[in-house]
C-alpha cells in the first residue's frame, strides 16, 4: 500500500513527500455546479430532470445525433444555458487543478465538461483531455465543413439553429461536442496511457455513468491511490485498497486537501484574482 491510511492528511503527505508527482485528474459536471452549471443527472436540480418543457422522447436525446437531425431546436435552447464565455467562473475545484499544473504535478486532466472551466481557471491546454469535446469549433453534420465562431455565437445567443453557408451544402451545423452516437475524439484515445502512467488519481463530480469515460478510474493500476470527490459515492470506487472518498460538495474536500498541503491561502488567493 503507498497510503498510509484512506484519508485526505494522508493523500496530502503523498503529495507533499513528492511521492505523486504523476497526477491524473477525471472531471465531470460536478466541478462546474458552484459556478452556477447545472449538472445532469443530479435529481431535481440536473438539466435532465428539467428538459420536460423541450418535449423529448427521453432527456439524453437532446444529445443524440439521430434526434438532433430531426429535430435541432431542443439543443441549442440547452446551448444558450451552457454555451461559455463571461457568464460562468471558474470554481475552487478548478483553480485547484490550476496549482497542480503550476507546480507540475498534473500528469492530464480527463474532463467530461464542455463548459471550457478548467482552461479559464488556468489549467494549461496541452494538460487537458476534452473526452465530449467542446464549443469551441463547429461544423455541418453532414459535409464538416467549418462555421465560423463569431456567427455561431450570434445564432446561440438569438436561440437559432445554423446551418453551414459555404453554399453548398447548407447541413445543420453542430458544435464539435460528442454527442450520444459519435466517437470520442482521438485525444482521448491517444492520451489513455497517461491512467497506467498515473501514482496519484483523483475523481472529481462526475456520477461515472458514460463509458467510455466510465471505464478510466478502473484502468488505474491496482497499487495506486484513487482519491474521489463527490457528492456521493460512484463507479467501483470503494473496491480498491488505496481508495479515498471525500463525499460531500467538491470545492469543500478540495479546500481541505489544501490546507492539509499548505496550499490553502495560495489557493484562496488564485481564485479571487
Ligand atoms: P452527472 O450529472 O451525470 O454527474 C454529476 C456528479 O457530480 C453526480 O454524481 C453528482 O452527485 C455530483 N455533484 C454535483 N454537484 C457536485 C458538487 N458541487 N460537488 C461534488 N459533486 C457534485 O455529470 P457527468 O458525470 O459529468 O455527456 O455526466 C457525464 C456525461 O453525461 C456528460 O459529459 C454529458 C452527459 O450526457 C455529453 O453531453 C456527451
Amino acid at each position: 500500500l503507498t497510503l498510509q491510511e484512506r484519508t485526505l492528511p494522508a493523500v496530502a503527505d503523498l503529495i507533499k513527500s513528492g511521492r505523486a508527482r504523476r497526477i491524473v485528474v477525471m472531471t465531470g459536471a460536478g466541478i462546474s455546479t458552484a459556478a452556477g452549471i447545472p449538472d445532469f443527472r443530479s435529481p431535481d436540480t440536473g438539466l435532465y430532470a428539467n428538459l420536460a418543457a423541450l418535449n423529448l422522447p427521453e432527456p439524453e436525446a437532446v444529445f443524440d445525433l439521430t434526434f438532433f437531425r430531426q429535430n435541432p431546436r431542443p439543443f441549442y435552447v440547452l446551448a444558450r444555458e451552457l454555451y461559455p464565455g463571461a457568464r460562468y467562473r471558474p470554481t475552487i475545484s478548478h483553480v485547484f487543478l490550476a496549482l497542480l499544473a503550476r507546480k507540475g504535478l498534473l500528469h492530464a486532466l480527463f474532463t467530461q465538461n464542455i463548459d471550457c472551466l478548467e482552461r479559464a481557471g488556468g489549467v494549461p491546454g496541452d494538460r487537458i483531455v476534452e473526452a465530449h469535446g467542446s464549443f469551441a469549433s463547429q461544423r455541418c453534420v453532414d459535409c464538416k465543413v467549418l462555421f465560423d465562431e463569431g456567427k455561431m455565437r450570434g445564432f446561440v445567443e438569438r436561440g437559432e439553429v445554423p446551418r453551414a453557408d459555404d453554399g453548398v451544402c447548407g447541413g445543420l451545423v453542430k458544435p464539435d461536442i460528442v454527442f450520444f452516437g459519435e466517437p470520442l475524439p482521438r485525444a482521448f484515445f491517444d492520451r489513455m496511457s497517461a491512467v497506467k502512467e498515473a501514482d496519484l488519481v483523483l475523481v472529481m463530480g462526475t456520477s461515472l455513468q458514460v463509458h467510455p469515460f466510465a471505464g478510466l478510474p478502473d484502468m488505474v493500476n491496482e497499487d495506486i491511490p484513487r482519491v474521489l470527490f463527490n457528492l456521493e459515492r460512484v463507479g467501483s470506487f470503494g473496491t480498491q485498497a488505496d481508495d479515498v472518498m471525500v463525499l460531500g460538495d467538491c470545492d469543500g474536500g478540495v479546500r481541505r486537501l489544501a490546507d492539509e498541503l499548505g496550499w490553502r491561502d495560495e489557493l484562496e488567493k488564485t481564485w479571487r484574482e
